[in-house]
């Protein structure tokens, strides 16, 4: 059997008291899912806590590529190592779009989360209109070849997301989901990087999740709206 990762993008939702309700509510089967959490930045200290005890991981959601500096408003991906995070989310579409994160930035992002040893979950996707014009394939391997560039293949998940189905409520269909990730494993295995898990996200609810985690190229989900409760995100990491 596949080995599954379940990751949580709460994105800007909740806050510490939220994040401990969350937590006390939330029903972490002891088992093989990897389960990670990737709270805002000013809850990741109430998420550490929370879970503790548990083998619960936490993330941070965006991470600066440098150490320190004068970066007003950044994360600093060595403070988050510091106090505990495991993960950082590097590449979500609402990242690149509405930040402007270019793939080389995300890059330069990707590989100082690396030389700290933090695990990677980097995102890939196509928008509506790349899907229509048939540009799906081309625009992920852009995405891929750029912001994977030097980088090791341990500490590694890539996440693919089309942007269309990102908090529409529109999944894509099992067939759509698939065959993108089948091309994505394809193209990592050719450029090095084996045995990297991809995860599908995009409206993932516990009404699709069984059967999209029963597609062979899908190893797990990355889930936004459906991760803010703990029983509907529970019922999606038991599908
Ligand atoms: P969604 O978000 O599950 O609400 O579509 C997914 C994401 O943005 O990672």
């Amino acid at each position: 059997m596949k080995h599954k990762i379940f990751a949580a993008n709460w994105k800007m939702y909740k806050s510490p008291q939220d994040t401990q309700m969350f937590f006390q509510n939330f029903l972490v089967l002891p088992g093989d899912s990897t389960l990670i959490f990737f709270p805002p930045a000013l809850c990741i200290p109430a998420a550490l806590e929370s879970t503790n005890s548990t083998h619960v991981k936490i993330g941070v959601q965006n991470i600066a590529s440098i150490a320190e500096g004068a970066l007003t408003g950044e994360n600093s991906a060595t403070v988050a190592k510091a106090m505990g995070c495991q993960y950082a989310l590097i590449g979500h579409s609402e990242r690149r779009s509405l930040f402007h994160e270019t793939d080389v930035a995300l890059n330069q992002k990707a590989k100082f989360a690396q030389s700290l040893g933090l695990h990677i979950v980097f995102c890939v996707g196509e928008s509506l209109d790349q899907r229509k014009s048939n540009q799906t394939k081309a625009i992920i391997n852009q995405q891929l070849s750029a912001g994977l560039a030097g980088l090791k293949n341990e500490n590694l998940i890539i996440a693919y997301e089309p942007v269309w189905a990102i908090g529409t409520g529109v999944t894509a269909s099992p067939e759509q989901a698939e065959e993108t990730q089948k091309e994505i494993i394809d193209w990592l295995n050719a450029n090095g990087f084996s045995s990297v898990p991809v995860l599908y996200g995009g409206s993932v609810k516990p009404e699709n999740a069984k059967e999209l985690i029963s597609q062979p190229s899908i190893s797990g989900f990355l889930v936004g709206g459906a991760s803010l409760n703990p029983e509907s995100f529970a019922q999606i990491c038991q599908a």
